[in-house]
C-alpha cells in the first residue's frame, strides 16, 4: 500500500467534499461526523461526479440517476432507481458495480489516502 499526503485536515470541515488527485485519480475526500471516507469522482454508472451527490449515514447518492452506494465499502445499496420507470430500465441494461473506495488515515496534521501497489 502506498500512502499518499493529500490535504491538511483543517482544510475538510464537518460534512466537506473535496476532490483531490491520487496517483492519477480523482478522489472525493467526505467527512461525516467523526467518519472520513476516499472514494472514486466518478460515479460506476454513468460517470456522474459524485461530490455533487448528497451524503447521509455512510451512504452517498449519485446526482444523476440516485444509485447509492456504501462509502466504506463501496458496495450498492440501490442501482439507478431515478428517474422514476425510467432509471430502473436504464440501470437494467449495465452490470451493478460498486464504486471504488479507499483507506484513509489523519497523521501530522493531514489527511492521507492508501493506494494499492500495481
Ligand atoms: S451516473 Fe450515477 S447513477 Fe447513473
Amino acid at each position: 500500500m502506498d500512502w499518499i499526503k493529500v490535504l491538511d485536515q483543517d482544510e475538510l470541515a464537518e460534512g466537506d467534499k473535496h476532490v483531490v488527485e491520487v496517483a492519477g485519480r480523482e478522489v472525493v475526500l467526505i467527512r461525516d461526523g467523526d467518519q472520513l471516507y476516499a472514494v472514486n469522482r466518478k460515479c460506476p454508472h454513468m460517470g456522474a461526479h459524485l461530490d455533487k451527490g448528497e451524503v447521509k449515514d455512510g451512504v452517498i447518492v449519485c446526482p444523476r440517476h440516485h444509485s447509492a452506494f456504501d462509502l466504506r465499502t463501496g458496495d450498492v445499496m440501490d442501482w439507478t432507481p431515478w428517474p422514476p420507470g425510467v432509471g430502473r430500465v436504464l440501470g437494467a441494461v449495465s452490470r451493478e458495480k460498486a464504486l471504488a473506495v479507499y483507506p484513509t488515515r489523519v497523521e501530522d496534521g493531514a489527511i492521507w489516502v492508501g493506494i494499492e501497489q500495481a
